[in-house]
């Protein structure tokens, strides 16, 4: 077995340095946990960023992998494959859009996907310009990146696309002083992710609606991050009442074998014709047979429940670190896509909630990020908020006595 130093000094020679080099080698999951290639167990509360809805391998994910692997990969999308229809209905069916569905390979593509879309619908008007949320996120090509509202993202990538602007989240006036004629859509995160697990209120989306509906401009979500049962709705949206036009799906859509969606309502069901918009290995039949299977998990173990439910449990006892301890803030939440807001930046916390082993990642700079499995067990909450009880009282520097460690 190679050592954790050769693994790493490998990566450095070789990978190019898109992400800090990681200070740990994973090798195994199961369920809430991983492990490195010291052997050492940690629980994981990243979850590839919200990608494993369902946990680490669940048997059932692994052995529809498994099954279609040994069975067909992938086919051209010039040919139909057994599975694709399936989840297309299925994803249109739990969204109660009533549209159709395009499938890509990630977040970033997806949104790119419903970029054109809107173009491509606007263009006999001269509709083209999105209007995206400021502290958003929406991935990393171009014209995500032109989406999403910070600029730290888009430094040295210049010049950027045209064609974007950018309001203030729940504010509907800032998002009416830059609509124009020109405008084709409105692109919104139900709850924010990168920007710090920031929720657009009810009354926010509602008014969007209507904005847009008297105005025909497109309403989209980007679900990337907090669809697929994580809010506790299977779609972000669900939680405010008020349908888009149109969302972006990926991250936890295949447990992370990468798999991308679009979803429509009737009316852009059929705006993209042959030849407009296409994708290699959108849709194989390995990355379907993965998010039929991961959706099935989430129906039988009643997941988009259970997300409300342990989202409360760990939600009251985080609630209790902000009256205890003076640098924790705030507790943002929303279902299991949770956010402990500190009175500096996080990533150290971070750190020492890894040494403790509780695998956690910074947002928006000062929260503590916390996205667990959707089918996480009570114990396991109870733990994790054990981990993060010693590390805050480290971070405070209180003493505890032996016997309640
Ligand atoms: C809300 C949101 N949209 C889009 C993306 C981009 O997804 P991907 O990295 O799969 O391209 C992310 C990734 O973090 C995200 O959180």
């Amino acid at each position: 077995m190679k050592t954790s130093a050769d693994i790493k000094t490998q990566y450095q020679s070789y990978v190019i340095p898109t992400y800090a080099t990681p200070s740990l080698v994973l090798v195994k999951g199961k369920g809430t946990r991983v492990w490195d290639n010291d052997g050492k167990v940690y629980m994981d509360f990243v979850g590839g960023i919200a990608c494993q809805n369902v946990g680490h391998c669940h048997p059932k994910v692994t052995e529809a992998i498994q099954h279609q692997a040994a069975k067909l990969v992938h086919v051209s999308n010039l040919y139909m494959n057994e599975h694709h229809g399936v989840l297309a209905e299925k994803l249109v069916s739990l969204s109660g859009l009533g549209g159709k569905c395009f499938f890509c390979n990630s977040g970033a593509e997806a949104n790119e996907a419903l970029i054109k879309l809107a173009r491509l619908w606007g263009s006999d008007e001269g509709k083209y310009e999105i209007i995206s949320m400021k502290n958003s996120f929406h991935g990393r090509t171009l014209a995500a990146l032109a989406a999403t509202g910070q600029t730290k993202y888009q430094d040295g990538f210049e010049p950027i696309p045209d064609g974007f602007l950018y309001a203030e989240l729940n504010d509907l006036a800032s998002v009416k002083k830059v609509l124009s004629g020109r405008t084709a859509a409105i692109l919104v995160e139900a709850v924010q992710g990168e920007g710090g697990i920031i929720k657009a209120t009810p009354e926010f989306m509602t008014g969007l609606r209507t904005l847009c509906d008297e105005k025909n401009v497109l309403l989209y979500c980007d679900e990337v991050q907090c669809g697929m049962g994580r809010t506790g709705h299977w779609f972000g949206f669900q939680g405010t009442g008020v349908n888009p036009d149109a969302f972006s799906l990926a991250k936890s859509l295949g447990s992370g074998y990468p798999i991308g969606a679009i979803v429509t309502n009737a009316k852009l069901a059929d705006v993209f014709q042959p030849g407009k918009h296409a994708s290699t290995f959108g849709a194989t039949p390995l990355a379907c047979a993965a998010a039929l299977a991961t959706i099935g998990v989430i129906e039988d173990e009643k997941l988009v429940a259970r997300a409300t439910e342990a989202g409360a449990a760990f939600v009251e006892g985080l609630q209790e670190y902000v009256e205890a301890y003076e640098h924790v803030k705030e507790v943002r939440a929303q279902g299991l896509m949770i956010g402990m807001v500190l009175d500096q930046p996080a990533k150290a916390f971070c750190q020492t909630l890894t040494e403790m082993g509780l695998l956690a990642i910074p947002t928006a700079e000062n929260v503590v990020r916390f996205l667990p499995p959707l089918n996480i067990k009570d114990s396991d909450i109870n733990e994790a908020l054990d981990i993060i009880d010693d590390a805050l009282a480290d971070m405070h520097g209180v003493e505890r006595a032996a016997d309640e460690e």
